[in-house]
Parts: C-alpha cells; structure tokens; sequence
C-alpha cells in the first residue's frame, strides 16, 4: 500500500546546507542557534541543540545538500516510498548521519535532494510539550522554504507526486501563484516554496519558538551577540505565525517562528501578493 506525505505524518527533521567554510558555519550555529554540540564525520559538521540539528559541509554557499524529513514508523516510510516509486521519482537508498537504515532520497525539479527516513534513537526532535524538552531555548526546527522560479514545478512534485497538502497559496494579480505552503502533518507548513525570478534554492528555514515570550528570549540571544533582526517581529497572513529573521554569515535566511496555524482539516485559503499578506504587523519582504 502506498501513503502520502500527509499518511506518513512527515516532519523536517534536520536539513543538510552546503557551505565555503561549513566549520566557521557550524560553530555559528552551535552559539547563535543554541546548538553546542559539534561532530564530524565524513567531512561534514553534525551541529545540535536541545531538539534541533543542523548539518554542514563543502560547497557553495546558500545551497541546500539535502532536507531530511523523518516518517511516523516504518510502514509509513514503506509505504510513502512506494508512492514515490508510483509516481516515477527513482527514489535512492540514502545515507544520513541522523537517520536510520532504510532512508531514500529524491531530487525535485530543480535539483533540490529531499530524504525521507526514519530517526536514528538519540536524535529526535519531537514531542516538544512539556518543561523538560525546554533546556536551552525552545526551537525545534520546523519548515524549510524553497526560492524557485517555477512554482508550479514544486507544487506539482511535493503535493501532486509525494501527497503534500496545499495549505495555502499567493497569487498576484496576473493569477500567478507567487508562495505555496504545504503540510505533512498538521503543521500548516513543512515546506514552502516562494518564486524567485532570479534563483532556485533556499529562501530560509524556521525553528519553532512555541509562544512569543521565547521568540524575545531568541531576540535577546541575537543582541547579545550584536546580531540585528533582518525582518520583524512581525505576524504572517498564511499560516498566521509570529516571526523574526536574521541572516547568518553565509546569508542564509533564518527564522524563528510562533503560533503556526495547526491544520486538520480545511480547504485551500487564497491571498494577495501584497505586503500585508506577507506580514500583518508592518513591511512584507517582498520576493517577486
Ligand atoms: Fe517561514
């Protein structure tokens, strides 16, 4: 039996970047992001935190190596590799660090690698109720954004091959869809995609603060080390969650995020391409 991203209750795990220096980038991450501790192995940098990790290694910057998502149990991962097997993706056998025996990989239209598996015991990120999944600041990573300049190419492999739902869509006022957020669980996004003109790639990735009292404990740890907000606070129309972003020395975008919408259930919501859309509370960072 085949099952859907959505069936395999899916979440992003940790996400793979490439970097000129990924030493210098990964011990950005352990003080900035609260991730002290650092491993390597196979030339890459293993960075984690309390319920976050991060993976690093050579190659240019702002480029994404892979995003590993990690599956409910084993029949969901079976089964979701099956439905990538349906729909022609070739998935591989893959290697990770952090996950299991039994990952596999495929790439997405513009060459993005995404890997789907199941958690290796000691790296897991979620459940995150309760205190005593809050030594360090709270922030499991959450969702990753694509830049692309054909949308329509990523929603048609995330959602219509792997079975992502579409939570939301922006449109501008020629009709084209300019964002498209997708759930694999009942987060409203696990993954996002924003056109781009110019570029495919990254356009950041979020940790999930939890309440906005802690999204000012993460604001704080970013003025202590002298770090300016690039973007809010402020509060997204889709997904309706609070945010802040900084950059780190590779430029890539990194948010910390809040109140995210929960999705059981709903249809599709349809929004301007305007600023507001993009933030509630004041400027919109405006991609295309
Ligand atoms: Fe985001």
């Amino acid at each position: 039996m085949t099952k859907t991203a959505i069936e395999s209750g899916a979440y992003l795990h940790h996400i793979h970047l490439h970097s000129p220096d990924p030493g210098a980038l990964a011990r950005f991450y352990a003080d900035t992001m609260d991730m002290p501790d650092i491993a390597e192995a196979d030339g890459a940098f293993i960075v984690s935190g309390p319920r976050r990790q991060v993976v690093f290694s050579a190659g240019p910057a702002r480029k994404l190596a892979a995003a590993a998502f990690a599956c409910r149990d084993q029949v969901a991962l079976a089964g979701l590799f099956g439905r990538a097997e349906d729909q022609g993706l070739s998935p591989q056998p893959a290697k990770s660090p952090l996950l299991d025996q039994g990952a596999f990989a495929v790439r997405d239209p513009d060459g993005n690698q995404v890997v789907f598996g199941l958690v290796r015991p000691g790296n897991e990120i979620r459940p995150v109720s309760g205190t005593a999944s809050r030594a360090g600041i709270h922030g499991p990573i959450q969702h990753l954004t694509l830049a692309s300049q054909d949308i329509a190419a990523i929603e048609g492999f995330y959602a219509g091959k792997l079975g992502f739902a579409v939570s939301d869509r922006v449109r501008n006022e020629k009709g084209e869809v300019t964002t498209c957020f997708m759930r694999s669980n009942h987060e409203h996004h696990t993954l996002a995609c924003f056109l781009h003109r110019d570029r495919n790639g990254i356009d950041h990735h979020s940790y999930e603060a939890g309440d906005f009292m802690t999204i000012r404990d993460w604001a704080d740890r970013f003025s202590e080390r002298e770090i300016k907000l690039m973007w809010g606070p402020g509060r997204h129309g889709p997904g309706n969650n609070l945010f802040i972003f900084i950059t780190d020395p590779d430029g890539n975008w990194i948010e910390v995020s809040a109140e995210l919408e929960t999705v059981y259930d709903r249809p599709v919501q349809e929004w301007p391409h305007v600023e507001r859309t993009l933030n509630l509370w004041g400027d919109g960072l405006m991609r295309a």
